[in-house]
């Protein structure tokens, strides 16, 4: 009997990469569910237009496609968006995740696995292990914490894994946010004056990679706490850096700043990056290089 996967967010980057990478694997039925029209328009699953702040349109779902896994992708991802709309942040970010969830109890799934973030992490320690206490610096790294912790109260009655990520990096079409590659590459490319920031640090993660290890996580039915990103340490400026270099763009354009340069609402935690043994251990989550997966997204 094939698994039914269900996919939330599944127009956004890594709802796109999971398509790509499932739609043609045999052991899987895949259902893919966004806000409004499907965009990633290819063969291989079936799409439902669901708005994930209506609770009704969650249980209805649930309830007609019965999947045996849920990869709850979705999510208000802009930190400012959350600063700005904080009732709405709370909930896309919280409140879906728990109906979404109680639905899964309610129709028996067998694993739910919830996308979680670096931003849980105040930032002032960096290279974060999945045990190490979560304090988050800004609203949406709130909204995700208080996700995670009503998922830790359900992990008696659900199979629960709670996947975070960092800085994900990737191209996908009609996106509706970009990314520090894709912004780095279209500015320097027309010859625009960049401020890049170099005093955070990161281990970046190629999309595809995510993806990836989120399908090994459910397929090994690994259940608990993982990090998944990529294993270099870098700045954004570094990462700019290094594209500029490969595609022979003009770094005159690139000055390095602190981010405390930039008045962003919403802080952001300055040294973040993962420790991956976990997951490399649990299911042979496996990392590209960053030039090898710059060069995939850029191609
Ligand atoms: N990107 C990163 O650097 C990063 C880092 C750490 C953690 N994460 C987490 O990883 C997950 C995937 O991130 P991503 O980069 O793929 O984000 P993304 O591209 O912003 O995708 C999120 C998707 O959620 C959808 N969504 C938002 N509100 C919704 C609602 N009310 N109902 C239904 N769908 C809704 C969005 O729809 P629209 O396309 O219509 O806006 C979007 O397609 C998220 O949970 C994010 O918090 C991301």
């Amino acid at each position: 009997m094939k698994n039914k996967v269900l996919i939330t967010g599944s127009n956004g980057l890594l709802g796109q990469s999971l398509l790509k990478l499932l739609k043609n694997d045999e052991s899987v039925n895949i259902y893919a569910t966004g806000r409004g029209e499907d965009r990633f328009l290819e063969n291989g699953y079936t799409y439902h237009d669901v708005d994930l702040t209506n609770g009704d349109e969650i249980h209805q779902l649930i309830a007609d496609v019965k999947p045996d896994v849920i990869i709850h992708s979705a999510a208000m991802s802009r930190v400012e968006d959350c600063e700005d709309y904080p009732d709405l942040a709370v909930k896309v970010n919280t409140e879906a995740t728990d109906i979404l969830s109680d639905a899964a109890i309610q129709n028996n799934v067998q694993h739910f696995l919830f996308i979680s973030t670096d931003f849980v992490f105040s930032g002032d320690q960096g290279m974060y292990k999945e045990e190490d206490e979560r304090n988050p610096p800004n609203f949406y790294g709130q909204t995700k914490l208080r996700a995670e912790n009503l998922l830790f109260d359900k992990t008696d009655q659900l199979k629960i894994s709670i996947i975070r990520t960092c800085l994900v990096y990737g191209q996908v079409k009609d996106m509706s946010r970009s990314n520090i590659m894709l912004w780095g590459r279209k500015m320097l490319s027309e010859g625009m004056e960049i401020k890049v920031v170099n005093d955070q640090i990161r281990t970046p993660t190629f999309v595809d990679d995510l993806a990836q290890g989120v399908i090994q996580c459910f397929k090994t039915r690994s259940e608990g706490v993982y990090h998944l990103s990529g294993a270099e340490v870098f700045t954004p400026y570094k990462m700019v850096e290094i594209m500029a270099d490969e595609y022979k763009l003009d770094k005159k354009l690139m000055t390095a700043v602190n981010a405390s340069t930039f008045k962003e609402h919403g802080k952001r935690p300055l040294k973040t990056g993962f420790i991956i043994d976990k997951a490399k251990q649990g299911f042979n989550y496996q990392t590209t290089t960053f030039i090898e997966a710059m060069k995939k997204v850029l191609s």
